[in-house]
C-alpha cells in the first residue's frame, strides 16, 4: 500500500457505492457537493465505529459520562466560543474562473505537484513558508508565495488571483416563523460547545469530581470551500468529542495521557501502528495552547483523522463572561474554586469510517491449481466493527437445508448482525460477502442434516473447517 495512490482511492469510492456503503446525497438530482448518505452496510459500519468509541470513552472510564446536546444553540454561544470572529479560513479567488480556493489547499496542491516532479526540497520549502505565514496570519505573505511559485488555477490555468481574504465556515439559518422577528442562529460547527454550556449541569447531576470527562457524538456542519476527496471533507459530518475537565496547571500531564490513550484505541481496532503518526500543530486554533493531530496514511497522503487539543479555560471563561453565570468548580482537595482547564479529543466519525475502508480494501490475485488466475476484492474490516458478522448460506434452496440455516439465524441474530443468503452459487456468495467485509460464513449442507456440523469459511484466509452448529454464536463471539 502506498501513500498517495489516487487509483486505489477511486477504487475504494466506487466499491463503497456499489456495495451499499456510501452514496452521493440526492443522487437522482446529480448529488449535492460534499454531502453523502450512508447505505445499508455503511450505516451499520458507522454505528459499530460509533459504539466502539462510545464504549471506550464512557463505559471504560469511571469518570466520563455522555450527553446528547441539540444542534441548535443560543447564538451567543458562537460569539463566546470565538467562532463568529475566528472560525474562518484564508481564501483566494481566481478572477478568470471565479473559483474560490482555501489558500492552504491551493499551496499544498502545488507542493504535491513539485513532489511528483521529484522537487522534494522545493516542495518542503513551500510548505514550511506556508506554515509560517499561516501561523502569523500574514495574508500578504501568503499571496506573495502564490505569486512567487506561479501557482495556477486548475480551471482557468491562470495566475490572475484576488487578494487573500477570510471566509467564515459556519452555516446560518433563521429561528422563528416571521422573517422580521427571526433570530439568526448557526448550525453547530463542532459538538464541543454543547458540552461546555452543560458543564455545570453534568458535573452536578452526575456528581462528577475533577478530573472528569463529558463525551458526545453528533452532527457538525461547516461550509467547507474545497470539499473534495469523498467523505474526507464534508459539509455535514459527525464528530465524536470528549472534553476532559482538569485542574489548571495539570494540562501537560493530561495532554500526554490522552495522546497515548487515543492512539491505543486506534491500534486496538487492529489497524497497524505504522499507518499512524502524530503531527504537532504549528498554527494553533484560537482556543488552544497545544494541539496535535493523529494522522493516518490514507491513499491520498498522510491526513488528520483526530485532534487532541489543550483548550485551557478559554471556552468556560468566555461562556462565563458572555452569560454572566459562574462556571466554576469547587475543588475540595485544595479548598479552592476555579474555572477548569480542558483537554479535548475530537475525531470525525466519517473520517474514521474512511480510514477503516482504506485499511480494509484489498485486491487479491492468486494462481489456482490448474494454473489459471483467480482474484477477489475483499474488505478486511476488523471483525469487531464489521457490518455483517456472520453469513448463513444453505448450499441448496431445498431438501431441508434452508430450514436448518434459518434455525442458525434464529440462534445468532440476537447476538450480532447475521445475513441469510440462498441465491447464486456458493462461490459467488462467498465473493459477495468478502466484498462486504463479512468475516465469517457458514454453509449448511447435507452432512449438517446428519451430524449438525457446518462448514465455516474465514474471510481473511479463505480457509474452511467443519464445526458444530450448536454453540455457533459463542464460537463466533470468541473471534472478535
Ligand atoms: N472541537 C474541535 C474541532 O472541531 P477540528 O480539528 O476542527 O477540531 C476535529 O475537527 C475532527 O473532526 C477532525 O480531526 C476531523 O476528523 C473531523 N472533521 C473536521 N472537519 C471535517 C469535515 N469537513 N468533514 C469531515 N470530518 C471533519
Amino acid at each position: 500500500m502506498t501513500v498517495n495512490d489516487q487509483g486505489r482511492f477511486q477504487a475504494i469510492i466506487s466499491h463503497a457505492k456499489e456495495y451499499g456503503f456510501v452514496f452521493p446525497s440526492s443522487e437522482i438530482y446529480d448529488g449535492l457537493s460534499a454531502v453523502y448518505d450512508y447505505g445499508p452496510w455503511g450505516s451499520e459500519l458507522k454505528k459499530n465505529i460509533r459504539e466502539s468509541w462510545w464504549n471506550a470513552m464512557t463505559r471504560m472510564h469511571d469518570n466520563i459520562v455522555g450527553i446528547d446536546a441539540a444542534i441548535f444553540m443560543h447564538p451567543t454561544t458562537w460569539k463566546a466560543s470565538g467562532h463568529v470572529d475566528n472560525f474562518s479560513d484564508p481564501m483566494i479567488d481566481n478572477k478568470d474562473s471565479k473559483k474560490r480556493y482555501r489558500v492552504d489547499h491551493l499551496i499544498e496542491g502545488a507542493a504535491e505537484e513539485l513532489s511528483k516532479l521529484d522537487k522534494h526540497r522545493e516542495a518542503e520549502d513551500l510548505l514550511r513558508q506556508m506554515d509560517e505565514f499561516l501561523a502569523a496570519n500574514d495574508f500578504v505573505g501568503l499571496k506573495n508565495l502564490i505569486d512567487q511559485y506561479g501557482i495556477k488555477c486548475a480551471v482557468s490555468g491562470t495566475c490572475n488571483w484576488t487578494e487573500v481574504r477570510q471566509f467564515n465556515l459556519m452555516f446560518s439559518t433563521q429561528l422563528g416563523s416571521v422573517a422580521e422577528d427571526a433570530n439568526e442562529i448557526y448550525l453547530r460547527p463542532e459538538t464541543a460547545q454543547g458540552i461546555f454550556v452543560n458543564f455545570l449541569n453534568v458535573q452536578k447531576t452526575a456528581r462528577m469530581k475533577i478530573p472528569f470527562g463529558i463525551a458526545q457524538v453528533g452532527k457538525a456542519f461547516r461550509n467547507e470551500i474545497v470539499a473534495r476527496q469523498f467523505i474526507f471533507r464534508m459539509r455535514e459530518f459527525e464528530q465524536m468529542e470528549m472534553q476532559y475537565f482538569i485542574r489548571p496547571g495539570s494540562q501537560k500531564e493530561w495532554y500526554a495521557y490522552w495522546k497515548e490513550e487515543r492512539m491505543k484505541w486506534h491500534t486496538a481496532l487492529g489497524i497497524p501502528a505504522d499507518r499512524y503518526r502524530f503531527h504537532d500543530h504549528v498554527k494553533l486554533a484560537h482556543y488552544a495552547d497545544a494541539a496535535v493531530d493523529i494522522e493516518y496514511a490514507f491513499p491520498i497522503g498522510w491526513k488528520e483523522v483526530e485532534g487532541i487539543h489543550s483548550r485551557t479555560d478559554f471556552d468556560l471563561k468566555n461562556h462565563q463572561h458572555f452569560s454572566g453565570k459562574k462556571l466554576q468548580y469547587f475543588d475540595p482537595e485544595i479548598n479552592q474554586s476555579y474555572v477548569p482547564y480542558v483537554i479535548e479529543t475530537s475525531i470525525g466519525l466519517d473520517r474514521m469510517f474512511l480510514l477503516v475502508l482504506c485499511h480494509a480494501y484489498q485486491e487479491e490475485k492468486w494462481a489456482k491449481e490448474d494454473g489459471s488466475e483467480d482474484s477477489r476484492v475483499v474488505l478486511k474490516i476488523p471483525p469487531a466493527i464489521a457490518p455483517i458478522k456472520l453469513a448463513v448460506l444453505p448450499l441448496l434452496k431445498k431438501e431441508g437445508l434452508p430450514e436448518i440455516a434459518r434455525e442458525i439465524m434464529a440462534s445468532c441474530r440476537n447476538e450480532f448482525y447475521c445475513f441469510y443468503e440462498e441465491k447464486d452459487t456458493i462461490g459467488k456468495r462467498y465473493r459477495r460477502m468478502d466484498a462486504l467485509g463479512t468475516p465469517f460464513c457458514v454453509t449448511v449442507d447435507h452432512q449438517t442434516k446428519e451430524d449438525r456440523t457446518v462448514t465455516i469459511r474465514y474471510r481473511d484466509t479463505m480457509k474452511q473447517e467443519r464445526i458444530p452448529m450448536d454453540g455457533l454464536a459463542a464460537f463466533i463471539r470468541s473471534k472478535f
